[in-house]
C-alpha cells in the first residue's frame, strides 16, 4: 500500500467508527446486495465520510463512480485509498482546474448511471443540457444542498426536470446537523487554517440567518468574535437580534468586518 493510501485508509477507518448507522446499513447491504446490477454516479465532497457512503453502496452491489462536487474539497489521500483499497472509480483531485472538474463529472456520466447522488446539482444540470445522451437510464437522483435544491425547484416549476429527485436538504437530520452544526464548525476550521489568526475579538459578518448562518453566528460568538448578521427576511432578522447579534444591511455591515 502506498503512503497516500495508508493515510486515506486511516481517515476512512476513523470516519466509520463514528458512523454507526451507516455501518449497520453497510453490514446489511453486504449480505443482501440490494443494489446489485445498478450504477450509481456520485458528485460529493470527496472525503472520508462521503467515502464511506460510496463504500457502503458498493458493498450493496452497486457499481460506483465518484467525482467531487467542489474542486477544492477533495482529500487526495481518501480518494487514493478508495481506489486502491476498495477498488472504487474515483475521479477527483484537490485543486483540480475548472476543465478537470467538468471532465471528472463527465467521466461519472459516461457510466450512464441508474441513480445520481448530487451536491450542488451539477450532474443533474449536465444530464439536462450537455449530457442528454445519459438521461435515458436515470431512474432518480438525490440532491444534498440548499443551492442545488433551489436550482432543481426552478427546473421542476418550469416542467423541465426529467426524473424524480429526492430533496435531502429538507430532512431534519440534514439541515439541523449538517447546515447548522456542521457548517458552523467547518467554516471556522477552514478560516483558521487559511489565515492562522484567532477569531476572538474579530468583527465578523454573517450573511443570512438561515440554517448555515445560525450555526456560523453561534460558533463565531462562542469563539469570541463580535458578530453582525445581515438578513433580508424580517422575521429572521428579528430572530438574530433576539439571539443577541447586531443586524444591519450588508452595505453597512461589510465596513465593520475587520
Ligand atoms: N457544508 C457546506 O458548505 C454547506 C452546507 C449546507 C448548505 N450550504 C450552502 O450554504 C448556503 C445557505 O444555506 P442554508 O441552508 O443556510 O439556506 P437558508 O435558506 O436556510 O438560509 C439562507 C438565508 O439567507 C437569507 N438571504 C438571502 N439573500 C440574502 C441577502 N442578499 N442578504 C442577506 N440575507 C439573505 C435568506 O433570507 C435566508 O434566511 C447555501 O448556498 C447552501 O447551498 C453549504
Amino acid at each position: 500500500m502506498n503512503e497516500l493510501s495508508r493515510k486515506g485508509l486511516a481517515k476512512l477507518h476513523w470516519a466509520q467508527e463514528h458512523m454507526p448507522a451507516l455501518m449497520e446499513i453497510r453490514k446489511r447491504f453486504s449480505e443482501e446486495k440490494p443494489l446489485k446490477g445498478l450504477k450509481v454516479g456520485m458528485a460529493l465532497h470527496t472525503e472520508a465520510k462521503t467515502g464511506m457512503l460510496a463504500v457502503t453502496l458498493a458493498d450493496g452491489g452497486a457499481e460506483i463512480r465518484l467525482a467531487s462536487c467542489n474542486p477544492l474539497s477533495t482529500d487526495d489521500s481518501v480518494a487514493e485509498a478508495l481506489r486502491t483499497e476498495y477498488g472504487l472509480e474515483v475521479h477527483a483531485k484537490k485543486w483540480e482546474s475548472q476543465d478537470e472538474y467538468y471532465c471528472n463529472l463527465n467521466s461519472v456520466l459516461d457510466m450512464h448511471p441508474d441513480f445520481v447522488i448530487d451536491d450542488g446539482a451539477d450532474l443533474i444540470a449536465m444530464l439536462h443540457t450537455t449530457r442528454k445522451d445519459a438521461l435515458y437510464n436515470v431512474k432518480g437522483a438525490n440532491e444534498e444542498t440548499t443551492t442545488g435544491v433551489i436550482r432543481l425547484k426552478a427546473m421542476a416549476a418550469a416542467g423541465a426536470l426529467r426524473f424524480p429527485v429526492m430533496d435531502v436538504n429538507d430532512a431534519k437530520m440534514k439541515f439541523l446537523f449538517d447546515n447548522r452544526y456542521g457548517t458552523g464548525q467547518s467554516a471556522f476550521d477552514g478560516w483558521m487554517t487559511a489565515t492562522n489568526l484567532t477569531v476572538a475579538g474579530k468583527r465578523t459578518v454573517v450573511a443570512g440567518y438561515g440554517w448555515c448562518g445560525k450555526g456560523v453566528a453561534m460558533r463565531a460568538k462562542g469563539l469570541g468574535a463580535i458578530v453582525v448578521v445581515t438578513e433580508v427576511d424580517p422575521i429572521k432578522a428579528i430572530e438574530a437580534r433576539m439571539d443577541g447579534f447586531e443586524v444591519m444591511p450588508m452595505v453597512e455591515a461589510v465596513k465593520t468586518a475587520r
